[in-house]
């Protein structure tokens, strides 16, 4: 049974946790598409406003997407980029990087290709699903340098060394993740004492089992999620409310304990 089952108000429970914050060594981190969506980058699952709800992901983040029509999966990321690139760092950022300043072990695993964690000031990200602003060849893995050309083409550019399409360095349907980056969130979550998760559905895994390998190892898992999802239902604790006002909210409190 967890804060919300409890009934505890949000108050208090942003209290408890922030007195389990404090006090932890390690601390992980999982984020998802949710808390950049107050940076005015789109998620992906939401209802009305989420990519997958208008465009078909199969199309855009599949290799037999990309196989079938290049321009149209180039253009679409170049129109992705240039929002990301136009997208500000908000409160949650913010807050979570002032909670790595001020904890001994911090590590945060992000789902997001949006680098806005760096942005706030994070350190040492580990991005599960790749960044948006790197490119390679999707033939010999060649790294790639974008150009401003390459933002207005239609088509994705040639590899200079073999000739293969060029594709932004994001992970799509039906491939591995990066190994270094799973394998140190894999540890992360089997070694914090907390796990904090914030924005994400649950649902896309290996990312979604993190929480449950923290829960196996003992740890203390908080959910930050305007909606329940499959690691509220699971969490210690809840806490019902966006990035942007509950990390925050959490920083604060935590400070208070600080101060005792
Ligand atoms: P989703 O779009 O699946 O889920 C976004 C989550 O954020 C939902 O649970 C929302 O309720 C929550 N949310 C919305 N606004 C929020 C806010 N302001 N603050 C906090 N939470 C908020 O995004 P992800 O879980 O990140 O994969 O999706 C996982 C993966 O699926 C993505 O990385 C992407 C996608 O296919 C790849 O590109 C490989």
């Amino acid at each position: 049974m967890n804060s919300f089952d409890r009934a505890v108000s949000l108050e208090d429970s942003i209290c408890e946790a922030a007195a389990i914050l404090a006090r932890a060594r390690h601390i992980a981190c999982l984020t998802g598409a949710g808390i950049s969506a107050e940076s005015g980058v789109s998620t992906f699952r939401d209802a009305l406003t989420g990519l997958w709800s208008t465009f078909d992901p199969q199309r855009l983040a599949s290799q037999e997407g990309f196989a079938e029509d290049p321009g149209f999966v180039w253009r679409w990321y170049m129109g992705r980029l240039a929002q990301v690139e136009q997208a500000q760092p908000n409160a949650g950022h913010r807050a979570l990087a002032e909670l790595e300043r001020r904890t001994r072990t911090f590590t945060l695993v992000t789902q997001n290709v949006d680098n806005l964690h760096e942005r706030a000031g994070s350190q040492d990200t580990l991005h599960l699903h790749g960044r948006i602003n790197t490119f390679h060849c999707n033939e010999c893995g060649a790294a790639y340098a974008l150009s401003d050309e390459d933002r207005i083409a239609g088509l994705p550019p040639y590899c200079i060394h073999c000739g293969g399409w060029v594709r932004p360095s994001v992970v799509w349907f039906g491939e591995m993740l990066p190994e270094y980056a799973l394998d140190e969130a894999t540890r992360a979550a089997q070694q914090c004492d907390v796990m904090l998760v914030v924005g994400t559905s649950g649902i896309v895994y290996p990312a979604a089992s993190l929480p449950e390998v923290a829960l196996a190892n003992g740890a203390t898992v908080i959910d930050v999620n305007p909606e329940p999802n499959p690691i509220s239902e699971v969490a210690n604790y809840y806490l019902c409310g966006t990035g942007g006002v509950i990390l925050p909210a959490l920083m604060n409190a935590i400070v208070r304990v600080d101060r005792g």
